[in-house]
């Protein structure tokens, strides 16, 4: 029986013990995977009795995916240049954590478009928060190399640039310019809760100069049709949605306890319609 679970607050919401059963069912696996809400001045306790608890592996979501770190035995070099853990897996009594949120985004890209070379694409990636640096890791990791950030503040995006700098040949924007420059980017990547609801109709940049041969993907999954992927669409851009990014970060994390990989190409519809 596999013992999985979530630490967080809040976590009443999460898709993930919908994802994750799923994924057991399909793996041919029997277990559980629990909701465990842990307020932030019982984070300590909790996790200590976390361990005595025996789980095979567990989730890390937000407030947590940095503070987890100090409690880790070890941690994936990935996640360690990330500062933040999504994932714990636990391995002959240690705790070792890891980052899927960033493969886990080009994972559901390269599934929806096989045929598309990332990495000489110029990229726009919108936001300097926690999603936007695992993204632009592991388009890094990719091979990308032509990557914007535009961001309200404009000084959060250069400090990520400089921080992940490698082989990113990366310039750090405003959001007037990523609108005014549009045209220019054949992939664009928002990673801001801007959309989200309970505010559907907010859009972070406008889209009227967009390139119709563009790729757009917002990681706003509620709604799942954000105002800025309608506002692509109706400029002829293909489009991507973003509870697919949590499907794959759900099915890396997955293969991580359990080193099962599983496809998740027919879960597509029923997700669909678990979030609506
Ligand atoms: P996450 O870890 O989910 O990425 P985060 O670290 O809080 O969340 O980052 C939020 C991102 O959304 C930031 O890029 C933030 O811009 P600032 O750095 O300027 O704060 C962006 N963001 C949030 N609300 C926004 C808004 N109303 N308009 C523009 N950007 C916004």
């Amino acid at each position: 029986m596999l013992k999985l679970g979530l630490i967080g607050y809040p976590v009443g919401h999460s898709l993930s013990p919908w994802i994750h059963n799923q994924l057991m069912d399909k793996a041919g696996l029997k277990g559980s995977y629990e909701l465990m809400e842990i307020q932030p001045e019982d984070f300590d306790h909790r996790i200590q009795a976390l361990k005595e608890m025996n789980l095979d592996g567990f989730n890390v979501t937000i407030p947590y995916k940095e503070k987890i770190i100090n409690y880790l035995d070890e941690i994936d070099e990935a996640a360690e240049h990330l500062g933040a853990v999504n994932t714990v897996k636990l391995e002959n009594g240690r705790w070792i954590g890891y980052n899927t949120d960033g493969i886990g985004y080009l994972k559901s890209i390269q599934n929806r478009f096989p045929h598309v070379e990332l990495s000489t694409r110029k990229i726009l990636v919108l936001g300097s928060g926690g999603a936007a640096r695992g993204i632009i890791f592991a388009l890094a990791e990719a091979g990308c190399k032509e990557i914007d950030v535009a961001n309200r503040t404009v000084g959060k995006a250069e400090e990520l640039i400089k921080e992940l700098e490698a082989s990113l040949s990366a310039t750090a924007i405003d959001l007037e310019q990523a609108s005014q420059n549009i045209k220019d980017y054949d992939f664009i990547i928002q990673t801001t809760s801007v959309g989200m609801n309970p505010n559907p109709e907010n859009q972070i940049i406008k889209l009227e100069q967009l390139n119709e041969r563009a790729i757009v993907s917002d990681i706003v999954y509620r709604p799942m049709e954000t105002q800025f992927l309608r506002a692509a669409q109706a400029k002829g851009a293909s489009i991507q949605f973003g509870h697919e990014m949590l499907l794959h970060q759900a099915v890396y994390s997955f293969q991580i306890w359990t080193g099962k990989k599983v496809d998740v190409t027919d879960m597509l519809t029923d997700f669909e319609a678990v979030l609506k």
